[in-house]
């Protein structure tokens, strides 16, 4: 009988709640208004001759080198920051090497690793989802070859300064070292221009968050010019496909289109803290698209009335460390507001304010 491999099959599968998504969509952390009018209009006129060829890569990977400042040597055009872990995980994971991860975090980094046979060391985050990097230095060994790092991190929205994650890199040279910058426009922090150096550091980045391009799937994989070629030979030449290929140059094109929304989603993530505070429920500060709120025991009974009101939102209940979270993303000034209302009343209906202060 045919049988997956024993790594494949004591994985659980990632199965996120996809289902049933009409609404407000504040559960993904995905744009809440779409792409660029100008990358819409360039999707428009897609022609056949387009789709009859297979797609040509490399002189996109051109367009984004220059806008990171780097050698298209360095970059690496992926089917998501999702490929871009999954080719990390191939390139350096041999069956009983570990991975470092801190949790709670993105779930693929711990998926991928454990795929490819290797084994994950979860490193939990200190008070306050505080980065645990004492804690991290001190499990890095020599089977140690992958520490992914999302930053900010997902689900908390917590930041780790340069300078810690260099150390990090520095620690480990036998490892590849991956900062998932998936929420960086948000942040507005990278650490790119080390891209090159230490020769171990890799930076990813998205399309699917501030450029509101998720169904394209399409993201960037930064690495040092030694590194990337072995990269590369894990990966299919065609897994980003010529629709996102055509897309991706407008869509760098147009900052002022991106700039403009994450302006809207900051000074939404400002006002959703301030009420959060004024509510007396605990929450995180958040350098992404979201915030994480523990709502206490009826955080489930939290996401269906919200639900009810036609707003989604991310039950992160599961997560290390998230007992009773909830995590909400930010969009429009308009949404804002919308999200603000329905959560008031939620929080009066439920009675949640006197449960936390109580
Ligand atoms: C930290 C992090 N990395 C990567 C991704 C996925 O990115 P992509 O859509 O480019 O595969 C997500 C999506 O939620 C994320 O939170």
């Amino acid at each position: 009988m045919l049988e997956a491999r024993a790594a494949v099959k004591s994985l659980h599968a990632y199965r996120p709640p996809l289902a049933g998504r009409q609404g407000l969509r504040l559960d993904f952390n995905e744009s809440t208004i779409g792409c660029s009018p100008r990358v819409l209009a360039r999707l428009r006129s897609l022609d056949a001759e387009t789709l009859a060829r297979y797609p040509e890569r490399e002189p996109v990977e051109r367009v984004a080198a220059d806008f990171l400042e780097l050698d298209p040597a360095q970059v690496l055009l992926t089917n998501g920051v999702d490929e871009a872990i999954h080719l990390l995980c191939s390139a350096y994971l041999e069956p009983g090497d570990e991975a470092i991860i801190v949790v709670p975090t993105f779930a693929l980094y711990a998926i991928f690793a454990q795929a490819e046979g290797a084994r994950v060391v979860q490193v939990l985050s200190g008070e306050n989802f505080a980065f645990p990097l004492e804690d991290l230095l001190s499990r890095i060994s020599q089977r140690t070859r992958l520490i992914a790092i999302a930053n900010p991190n997902n689900p908390t929205g917590a930041a780790v300064a340069s300078e810690v994650l260099l150390q990090i890199a520095q620690a480990a040279p036998q490892a590849a070292v991956l900062v998932d910058e998936a929420y960086f426009e948000f942040h507005g922090e990278t650490i790119l221009n080390h891209a090159a150096r230490p020769e171990n550091l890799f930076v990813a980045r998205t399309f699917s968050k501030a450029y509101g391009l998720a169904g394209l799937r399409i993201g960037i994989l930064a690495g040092p010019r030694e590194q990337m070629p072995m990269v590369r030979r894990v990966s299919s030449p065609y897994s980003v496909n010529a629709v996102a290929l055509l897309a991706l140059p407008v869509a760098l094109a147009d900052s002022k289109f991106v700039a403009a929304y994450v302006l809207q989603v900051k000074a939404g993530r400002a006002q959703l803290e301030n009420d959060l505070s004024r509510a007396g429920i605990a929450w995180w500060p958040s350098e992404a698209n979201f915030v994480l709120m523990r709502i206490g025991q009826r955080h489930r009974e939290f996401g269906a009335a919200m639900r009810q009101r036609g707003i989604l939102v991310r039950d992160r209940s599961n997560d290390p460390g998230c007992e009773g979270c909830v995590r909400i993303t930010l969009g429009t000034s308009e949404q804002t507001e919308r999200l603000l209302a329905a959560f008031h009343e939620v929080v009066s209906e439920l009675k949640l304010e006197t449960e936390v202060s109580a």
